[in-house]
């Protein structure tokens, strides 16, 4: 058996930067196992409920949208509800549902409420997808103190009470369910635009709150698991509605960038990974990236 594995590892080696093909053969000839497998299937989700917050825009209509489109039954968030409605009735052939819930992920009681009708209509929550969010432009040193407040109220505090919601319902449940926080790079680094300033204070918020959830709930024997996606920038309203000059949005829509669904592809595959694998963050830039 060692015999075995050491020739594998061996060959493995050997081969892999040259002719990874020529390595599957010669597994296949000696009738031994590739040494590792990707998987990747949404299947188990099937029917299941997902919370995703944000839904109305972006990268969470997009999200909402792959997820209904693999069966899944989503919860969709948002202040601009009709939006969200008018997505699920482009969906209505799909093989999950959308629902669209109004709620302002600033508002605890807005929260609770959606939460409760969730359990007393759809079921268990088996996924939370923590996306809503804004950023501002504006200076740290003369910058306005009530747009700082609604930057942390929806990035950070809004996350925080759904994370709380969701983790309860899967608890009572007895869930093995999957909470994923859209955070961004600006939440592991210095990005250096002018609407990143306290944007990425609550980024790395993010990051801080994600990797505490995962302590909490191994301490707390909950087989919930956390991922952190982080992209970076993705072509999406959130420029436009940060009060960015017309200059810096051009900067921005001329730089190498991300379409939302490759962020909602990226929410798929954390999604479709074994229950035993937890993808703790993934990073998720277009190529050339400069921020
Ligand atoms: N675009 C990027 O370059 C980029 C890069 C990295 C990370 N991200 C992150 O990706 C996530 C989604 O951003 P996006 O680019 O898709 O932005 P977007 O197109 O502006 O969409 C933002 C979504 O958040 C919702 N939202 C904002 N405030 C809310 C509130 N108070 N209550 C409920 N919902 C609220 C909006 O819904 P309503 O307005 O209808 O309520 C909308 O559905 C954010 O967390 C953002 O930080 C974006």
């Amino acid at each position: 058996m060692i015999n075995i594995i050491c020739f594998q590892i061996y060959y493995f080696n050997v081969l892999k930067l040259h002719n990874f093909h020529l390595y599957k053969c010669l597994c296949l000839l000696l009738q031994i196992s590739l040494p590792y497998k990707l998987v990747v299937a949404m299947d188990r989700w099937v029917g299941k409920v997902a919370v995703v917050t944000g839904a109305s825009a972006g990268i969470g209509a997009s999200i909402v949208e792959k997820l209904v489109q693999k069966g899944i039954i989503v919860a969709g968030f948002a202040r601009r509800v009709e939006r969200v409605e008018n997505l699920a009735k482009k969906l209505e052939d799909a093989k999950g549902k959308l629902y669209g819930l109004k709620v302002d992920i600033t508002v605890e009681d807005d929260i609770i409420k959606a939460f409760d009708w969730i359990k007393d209509n759809l079921g268990p929550v088996h996924i939370l997808i923590n996306n809503a969010g804004i950023s501002r432009s504006g200076s740290l040193i003369s910058g306005n103190a009530q747009t700082w407040k609604e930057i942390l109220e929806t990035n950070v505090l809004g996350l925080c009470v759904a994370t709380r919601e969701a983790v309860k319902n899967m608890k009572s449940n007895n869930v093995e369910g999957h909470i994923v926080h859209i955070n961004s790079v600006a939440g592991h680094k210095h990005v250096g635009l002018p609407h990143m300033n306290v944007y990425s204070a609550s980024k790395y918020a993010v990051t801080a709150l994600g990797d505490n959830l995962r302590d909490e709930l191994r301490k707390n024997r909950l087989k919930i698991k956390v991922s952190s996606i982080s992209p970076g920038l993705v072509i999406t309203e959130i420029h436009e509605k940060a009060q960015l000059t017309g200059k810096e949005i051009q900067w921005i829509r001329n730089e190498p960038i991300l379409n939302a669904d490759d962020v909602a592809d990226a929410v798929s595959y954390v999604l479709g990974t074994p229950p035993h694998v937890q993808i703790q963050e993934l990073t998720i830039t277009p190529i050339g990236e400069r921020i």
